[in-house]
C-alpha cells in the first residue's frame, strides 16, 4: 500500500516549518535551472516549488492529479506564471520537457517503474529526472519508514532504465534528491 497525502491538508504543504525543513533556495541551487528550460512538477501541489521555478525558468507546467491541489494552485496562479494541469502527465503534457521534478511524490506511486518510464518519454533530449522525496528513516513526520523509497534504489532504478549522470544528493538530514540525464 502506498501513502497518500491527505489533499484536504494543502495547507500544510505551505507552513513557517515547511520552508525551514523544505529549502526551496537550496533545491533550486541543486537542480540548476535555467531561463531557457521547460520544467514539469509533477504532482505539484498547491505549488510550493512550481511558483518559485517559474521566477527562473522559461515555462512551467504545474501537474496533478488531485481537483482540490490544482484549484488551490490556480487561487494562488494571479499572475499567470504556471501552466496548470489536472489528470495524468502521460496524456496531459504535450510537449517535451528539460527538467521532470517531482517532489515527495514518489513514495505515494504504486507502481514507480512505470511513472519513471513514463517520466523519461517526456524529457527532451539531455532532459533531467528529478526526484525529491523523504530519506527512508525515522524523521519524526511524514510517511512512515516502510513507505518511503531509498535514495539508493531510486539510482538504481534511473541506472536500470538507463539514465546517465546520476547525482545522489543528500538535501539535509529529512530529503534527499536524485538527478538523472536522458
Ligand atoms: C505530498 S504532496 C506534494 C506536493 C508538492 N510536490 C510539494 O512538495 O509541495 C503529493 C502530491 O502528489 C500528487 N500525486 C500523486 N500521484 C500523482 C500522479 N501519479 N500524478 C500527478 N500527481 C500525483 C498528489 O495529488 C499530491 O498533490
Amino acid at each position: 500500500m502506498s501513502h497518500i497525502f491527505n489533499e484536504k491538508h494543502f495547507k500544510k504543504l505551505d507552513s513557517p516549518e515547511r520552508r525551514k525543513i523544505l529549502p526551496i533556495d537550496k533545491v533550486i541551487e541543486s537542480i540548476q535551472l535555467d531561463e531557457n528550460m521547460i520544467v514539469a512538477d509533477v504532482g505539484c501541489g498547491i505549488g510550493y516549488f512550481s511558483f518559485p521555478f517559474s521566477q527562473t525558468a522559461k515555462k512551467v507546467y504545474g501537474i496533478d492529479i488531485s481537483e482540490v491541489m490544482i484549484e488551490e494552485l490556480e487561487k494562488r496562479n494571479k499572475d499567470k506564471l504556471v501552466i496548470p494541469i489536472l489528470g495524468d502527465f502521460k496524456e496531459k503534457l504535450s510537449e517535451k520537457v528539460h527538467v521532470f521534478f517531482t517532489s515527495t511524490v514518489i513514495h505515494e506511486l504504486p507502481d514507480l517503474k512505470q511513472f519513471t518510464r513514463d517520466a523519461i518519454d517526456k524529457l527532451d533530449v539531455d532532459g533531467r529526472l528529478i526526484y525529491l522525496d523523504f530519506q527512508k528513516k525515522e524523521t519524526g513526520f511524514g510517511p512512515s519508514v516502510e513507505k518511503r523509497v531509498a535514495s539508493d534504489d531510486v539510482v538504481q532504478l534511473f541506472e536500470s532504465l538507463g539514465l546517465k549522470d546520476i547525482e545522489n544528493i543528500e538535501l539535509n538530514d529529512v530529503f534527499y534528491l536524485v538527478i538523472g540525464k536522458k
